[in-house]
């Protein structure tokens, strides 16, 4: 039998999320070829074909996308945007998600912009240079306020929460160009995962419940419907289609102390706060990222599950080794996801999706088999 047939799905660069996306394409048939200059990705250690070169040359990213792949997709948001702006004009296959709604992943302060302008809730936010302009905006909004980078920030890397000017300016000395939010009062964090094919059809999960300690995402719960999480899901749908979405996309959200929606950020790809549909739904966000940019039809998101919680294994002081390996493995309807990275303390090595009767149930032995893996507990 030949390979010739398959289709070939390029991703830029081959972390976790893109080892997951060859996880799902596997059952698909299709073939993922990831672009990364690391021959020990951890795409390429699960097996993904791999194209060395660099997501940050311009070069190599058109040579990729002349390479025989259909498609080119992503993994991350750490190609320029100018490069992909230039890699979607001269490349042979479609790019999807195309790089003007990708930007609105990478740019904060134009994701802010064009979400406010199309009538949908954003933190009052500004673009500030100088610790006089970030007093001006706390004298409408009070103190304290979110400082935060506009483009590369993750993992709350590039968010900070400052109380004066005095805190601004130390953190305006080394990061001169930010933006400045309302420091929104949030009852709850929750995110909701959509996929769009270019076709046009949209799905989205029920939306999910999300935890972040110090800026990383710990916890992930699919939630069971209500009234505003159902909105924040109506909501996504909508947003995937005005920005004419290809492949998944996770929209982050606030439920504020009043219980309105604020929308916080958005990711066009696989992301974090999607693990869980793995092991809970009919059709995980991996292979659905598949089949929305091959432009294929969408799965069903329904979960099948009564109750689901992933939570995220980062790094502990030692690596967990077979003995750790093997207690999570005793914990009863919990998943194991390890992503074949090298320890190292606080790190996202994996995760661990469990199902239950309950969201404690669930949460509780996916808690177990992370700290098995020597996680940290969350301290929540
Ligand atoms: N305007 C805000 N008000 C209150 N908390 C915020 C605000 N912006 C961000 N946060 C908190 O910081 C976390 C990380 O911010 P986010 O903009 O999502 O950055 P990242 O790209 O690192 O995920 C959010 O999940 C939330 O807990
Ligand atoms: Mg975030």
């Amino acid at each position: 039998v030949s390979a010739s047939s398959a289709p070939v799905v390029g991703v830029v660069g081959g972390g976790q999320l893109a080892r997951m996306l060859h996880q799902g394409a596997i059952g698909l048939g299709v073939r993922v070829v990831v672009l990364d200059p690391d021959p020990q990705c951890a795409a390429a250690l699960a097996g993904a074909e791999r194209f060395d070169g660099a997501w940050t040359s311009r070069d190599d990213l058109i040579a990729f996308a002349s390479s025989g792949v259909d498609v080119v997709t992503f993994d991350h948001e750490l190609s320029a945007p100018d490069d992909l702006q230039a890699l979607e004009a001269v490349s042979p296959v479609p790019i999807r998600p195309a790089p003007a709604t990708k930007l609105l992943g990478q740019d904060k302060l134009h994701q802010r912009r064009t979400l406010s302008a199309a009538g949908l809730p954003v933190p009052a936010h500004a673009p500030v240079s100088a610790a006089a302009e970030v007093e001006a905006f706390a004298a409408t909004h009070g103190w304290p306020v979110v400082l935060k980078a506009i483009r590369g920030g993750y993992d709350g890397r590039g968010v900070w929460i400052v109380r004066d000017a005095a805190q601004a300016a130390e953190v305006l000395a080394f990061a001169p160009n930010l933006l400045v939010e309302e420091l929104v009062d949030i009852d709850r964090e929750i995110a909701v995962m959509v996929a769009r094919r270019p076709s046009g059809q949209v799905r989205a999960w029920p939306a999910m419940r999300t935890t972040q300690v110090d800026g990383i995402c710990t916890e992930v719960i699919l939630t069971a419907p209500s009234p505003i999480e159902d909105a924040a899901a109506e909501l996504t749908r909508g947003l995937a289609e005005r920005i004419g979405l290809t492949g998944v996309m996770a929209v982050e959200l606030f439920v504020t102390g009043d219980g309105k929606l604020v929308l916080n950020e958005l990711a066009c790809r696989p992301h974090n706060s999607g693990h869980v549909t793995m092991d809970s739904c009919v059709t995980d966000q991996f292979e659905q990222h598949l089949r929305a940019v091959l432009d294929l039809p969408l799965g069903d998101p329904a979960p099948i599950v009564d109750a689901a919680v992933m939570v995220n294994v980062l790094g502990g002081p030692h690596p967990w080794g077979a003995a750790g390996l093997g207690a999570a493995l005793e914990v009863e309807d919990a998943t194991v996801h390890l992503y074949g990275k090298e320890h190292r303390p606080n790190r996202k090595l994996g995760h661990v999706n469990a199902i239950g009767a309950s969201v404690d149930e669930a949460r509780e032995r996916a808690l177990r088999a992370a700290a098995a893996l020597g996680s940290p507990r969350p301290d929540r």
